[in-house]
This record gives C-alpha cells, structure tokens and sequence, in this order.
C-alpha cells in the first residue's frame, strides 16, 4: 500500500506494525502517539466500538481528525460498530487512510467495500473468530486488507486464541492463488511471541495495544515486538 500524502509511506517494509490506541492514556494521547511514532511503528490503529456490535463503546470521527493533526502515520481505523455504511464519508473527512468494517454487519458487503475505495481510502474487511474465511471468498479480489481478529472483538489485554494460527495459514493461502496483493492484518493479544507465530503463520500487519501502552517503556516494548517480527519473517 502506498500512501502519497504522509510523509512516511509503507513502502520499503513488507510485514507492519499498527499500535492501537484503545490501551494508551487519553489524557496523554498524544505525547504516546509521539512515542510509538519516533519508536518505529507503521500505523496508527483506531478501535471504533458503538456498545453495540461489541459490548464497549470508544471514540468516533471528531477524536480521529484530531488524532490525524498530531502524527504523519497512516491511520488504520477499524470499526467494529453496526451500522457502518452510515458513517464512511465522516471517517474519510477525519483522515482516515484505511478503512475496515466487520463481514457480519455488512449484507452488502461488495457495495460497501467499494464505497469506501470510490472515497479513496484503502478497504479492509475483518473477521471475527468464529466468522469463517469463506465468507470472504468472494470479496478478496476487491479488497486491500483482510483483518482476522484472534480475539472477541470489543476490549484490549485478552488473550490471543491460538487455534487462529490455522486460519492465518489458510488466508495466506487463497490470498496466494490470487493476482494481487491483500494484506492480512491480525488483530488481539499480539505480544512479542505472538508476533513471532502470526508472522511465521503469515501476517503482513500486526495490531498491537496492550503489550504496546501498558510496557514500563513504551518505546522498549515497540522495538521488541519490531525486532521478534523481522526475525521471523527473514526465515520466509
Ligand atoms: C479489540 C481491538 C484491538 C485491541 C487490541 O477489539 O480490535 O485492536 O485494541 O488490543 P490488545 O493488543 O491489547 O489485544
Ligand atoms: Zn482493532
């Protein structure tokens, strides 16, 4: 994915690193977004909960584009909310760059994902654990991004479900066959070994926020995971 207008652009690495927000400290926001940037991350990942779709409700729009005013990364928003055709255009004015919505609220998905392609963002469509990689099979040709959460979406500091590690594998799979490249973003409890498994399994983008945010040293515990990534995927 290329990105024109920031500064930093995805380009010379192959798997990336997004910090969720979710685990920083609001009232420090921004100085942690500082941090996690100078530390080397590659996005800027925003959990978008309606207390709804997900028993949790978080931030919207308004916070985002102050969010876009104070780093240069990409932002990476991913809405775990019902109704999400509703509000593509408010994200897109915020300064979201990629924009991800749940296959299980999307009945018309291929309307959707275009959608937010025609408003020029990059398209991401995630997929809760139980939700079967099938129901993707259809739209992998048209989106950028496939992120497959490897917890119950909704709050930050659970464990990471290892039986995702297969479904990983088989993403990279059918992504293989096809002539275009699709990110695979994972999504929940992803630490320095589970960084290691998901990139071995086939992660091109980690989400990470808990093991980020809540380390005594933020910009250690960024450089750990990076440094557990790279190691792994030079074994490919
Ligand atoms: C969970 C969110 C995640 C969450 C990850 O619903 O989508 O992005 O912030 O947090 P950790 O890394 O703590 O599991
Ligand atoms: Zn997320």
């Amino acid at each position: 994915m290329n990105f024109k207008r920031r500064r930093k652009t995805l380009l010379p690495k192959t798997i990336k690193l997004a910090a969720s927000i979710l685990s920083a400290d609001f009232a420090h926001l921004a100085e942690e977004i500082n941090l996690v940037e100078k530390a080397g991350v590659d996005f800027i990942h925003l959990d978008v909960m309606d207390g709804h779709f997900v028993p949790n409700i978080t931030f919207g729009p308004a916070v985002i584009k102050k969010i876009r005013s104070v780093t240069d990364l990409p932002l990476d928003a991913h809405l775990m909310i019902s109704e999400p055709n509703r509000y593509l255009e408010d994200f897109r004015r915020a300064g979201v760059d990629i924009l991800t919505v749940h296959q299980e609220v999307c009945p018309h998905l291929h309307r959707t994902v275009q959608k937010i392609k025609r408003l020029g963002m990059k398209a991401g469509v995630a997929l809760n654990p139980a939700t079967p990689l099938v129901t993707v099979e259809e739209i992998l040709t048209d989106i950028d991004l496939l992120l497959i959460m490897t917890v119950n979406p909704g709050f930050g500091g659970q464990t990471f479900i290892e039986t995702m590690l297969s479904k990983i594998e088989r993403a990279k799979q059918m992504i293989r066959k096809l002539d275009r490249t699709v990110e695979i973003e994972v999504d929940g409890g992803i630490d320095g070994l589970t960084a290691e498994e998901t990139t071995r399994a086939g992660a091109t983008i980690l989400v990470s926020g808990s093991a980020i945010f809540h380390a005594n040293d933020i910009s250690e515990s960024v450089k750990d995971i990076l440094k557990k990534m790279k190691s792994e995927s030079k074994r490919d």
